[in-house]
């Protein structure tokens, strides 16, 4: 049986404005948002519908607030200048989900709470910045969460929304091939300021292959289970990717915002060192685009 949840938000940009207004679906949650910038609205343009709703953001609180839940939708550049805020949301029984890009994404919280406490996402829900501060929402969210009792107490909280929870036995493994492929794009597109047609070069379908290579040798060091034929499915997909098609990556690049470079191509050059795997090319990438 389900019951009334204080449910917190830290990081209200595209992809908490996304989760909020998902979240606001279910009256069982009572809803607090913390973030850098006031807003007094989320703005969401989702389904061809244009939302703007009240809300209030605390910028800093004062006292701790005890909530059931914390979720997380900051990029991995910033949990370091986020740190105040973990002490002050997270208590004993506060659970946490950490929605980012990336590996390892319990590790920042460790600190704050215990293991089990935490449940990493994986979101599929490509998000942009349009015209007068509306976040543009592409797709239905899709949430990619390990298959344990914590992420069905989490998909509780999205009881009545149009998020899709995608409960998978191996985490680890679609953590990896997701981190390979936007890594691989991302890095090549920021290299070249440039969107997908480059890959009508063989060259850079070369550079992509062999990026992507070196990528999954760090992988499956790490444990993660990749198909013999997944860089050609990668590369094929690519193919058909629209001219125009952009990443993140450069998106952030182009807008003069910080690249997520640590929790892409950083993350695997750090753990090929662990794993005494050479990675020359992203250890390239990340001297060129740091
Ligand atoms: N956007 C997408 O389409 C998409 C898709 C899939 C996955 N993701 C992943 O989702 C994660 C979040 O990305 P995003 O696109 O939502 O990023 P974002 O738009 O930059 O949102 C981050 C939010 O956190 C706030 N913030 C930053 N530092 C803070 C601090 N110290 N204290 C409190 N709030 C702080 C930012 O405030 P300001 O408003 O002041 O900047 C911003 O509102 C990333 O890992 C990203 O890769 C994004």
């Amino acid at each position: 049986m389900d019951s009334k949840q204080q449910v917190g938000i830290l990081g209200i940009g595209a992809i908490g404005t996304v989760i909020s207004y998902q979240l606001q679906q279910n009256n069982l949650n009572e809803l607090f948002y913390f973030s850098r910038t006031k807003h007094t609205h989320l703005k969401l343009i989702s389904d061809g519908l244009r939302f703007e709703l009240p809300v209030d953001i605390k910028t800093t609180i004062s006292k701790p607030i005890p909530l059931d839940w914390l979720i997380i939708c900051l990029k991995e550049h910033q949990y370091q200048d986020a740190q105040d805020w973990f002490p002050k949301l997270i208590h004993p029984h506060t659970r946490i989900a950490v929605i980012r890009n990336g590996l390892q994404l319990k590790h920042p919280l460790l600190a704050f709470t215990d293991d089990d406490h935490i449940l990493e996402c994986m979101i599929d829900a490509p998000t942009q910045l349009r015209n007068e501060g509306f976040y543009q929402n592409l797709n239905a969210p899709i949430l990619t969460v390990p298959q344990n009792d914590l992420s069905n107490a989490f998909e509780l909280r999205f009881k009545h929304s149009k998020i899709n929870i995608n409960q998978v036995e191996d985490f680890k493994t679609e953590s990896w091939k997701k981190l390979c492929e936007s890594a691989t794009l991302g890095a090549l597109l920021c290299l070249h300021n440039d969107t997908c047609h480059i890959f009508k070069s063989e060259k850079l379908q070369h550079d992509y292959r062999e990026l992507m290579n070196e990528s999954i040798q760090v992988a499956k060091a790490d444990g993660a289970i990749i198909e013999k034929d997944f860089t050609d499915q990668m590369l094929s997909k690519l193919m058909n990717y629209p001219d125009a098609k952009g990443s993140s990556m450069l998106t952030d690049m182009r807008n003069g915002k910080p690249i997520e470079l640590g929790a892409k191509n950083g993350i695997i050059s750090q753990l090929g060192k662990a794993y005494q795997i050479d990675t020359p090319i992203n250890d390239m990438i990340i001297r060129a685009l740091s």
